[in-house]
């Protein structure tokens, strides 16, 4: 008994990460069907704001009735929060810096298996956040994966949301990156890894192993 509650906490935690990997999946599920039934680009967007706005809204909801029941129950009940469990909260996305290694596209699947993709870092505040995260979480030199590759056509970065690379880029200069460095095979370097030393990106040959940083939108609670 002495380790119930324990327990109890474990699998709110787990739940809560069913839930945000079932929120992913529904909006996954709700882009694929606007996609068919929307009048085009416009169209499907405002669908899936809509979507997204009443899915938020019943976790709201889902939210309140788990706390409410707080009172009735022996096992410590935890606050819904905006991210999941252990994931960093940044502006309006959550990130988590997986600790295993593996390949690019192996990089993908996880995160994707968490409702969550490979980093999209458009913006200063998130690529200096990370970079501390990543510091903090693997120490210096430490690399970790992000979703930004030219695998599709040479020297055309492109996001995993296929989204072009902003003005807001972090390549190591002083090695000239990229450099689509071939000496490790023909196929060069078309994936991309912060560097938590230098806070600054690299690209790689993309069957080299690192950890993945994924990404998800935060839900916001109020
Ligand atoms: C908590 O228990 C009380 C008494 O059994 C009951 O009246 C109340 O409806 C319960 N609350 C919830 C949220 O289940
Ligand atoms: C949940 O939030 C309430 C009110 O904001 C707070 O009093 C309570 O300590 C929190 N519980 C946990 C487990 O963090
Ligand atoms: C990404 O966008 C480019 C140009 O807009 C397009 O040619 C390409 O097919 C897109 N790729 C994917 C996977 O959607
Ligand atoms: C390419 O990579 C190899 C092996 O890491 C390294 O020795 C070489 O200096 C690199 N070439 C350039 C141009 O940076
Ligand atoms: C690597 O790149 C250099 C210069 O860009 C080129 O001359 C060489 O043939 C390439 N090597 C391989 C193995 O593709």
């Amino acid at each position: 008994m002495m380790n119930f509650p324990n327990k109890q906490g474990t699998l709110d935690v787990r739940g809560r990460s069913v839930l945000f990997a079932l929120i992913g999946l529904l909006i996954s599920k709700a882009s694929a069907q606007a996609a068919e039934t929307a009048a085009g680009p416009e169209g499907e967007l405002s669908s899936l704001r809509l979507r997204l706005n009443s899915m938020m809204h019943r976790y709201r909801l889902l939210c309140d009735h788990y706390a409410s029941l707080a009172p009735n129950c022996s096992a410590t009940v935890f606050n819904c929060t905006e991210c999941p469990e252990g994931w960093l909260h940044v502006a309006d996305k959550c990130y988590f810096l997986g600790p295993d290694k593996m390949v690019w596209s192996k990089g993908t699947d996880t995160c994707t298996e968490m409702g969550s993709h490979l980093a999209i870092l458009h913006t200063k505040e998130q690529h200096e956040a990370l970079e501390k995260e990543a510091i903090r979480v693997g120490g210096f030199n430490s690399y970790y994966w992000i979703g930004l590759t030219d695998r599709e056509n040479e020297d055309q970065w492109r996001w995993v949301d296929n989204t072009t690379l902003h003005t807001t880029q972090y390549w190591n200069e002083l090695y000239k990156q990229p450099d689509n460095n071939n000496s490790s095979g023909v196929e060069g370097e078309d994936c991309v890894v912060l560097d938590s030393h230098s806070q600054t990106w690299y690209d790689v040959p993309c069957f080299f192993i690192y950890p993945p940083i994924c990404q998800m939108d935060a839900i916001q609670l109020h």
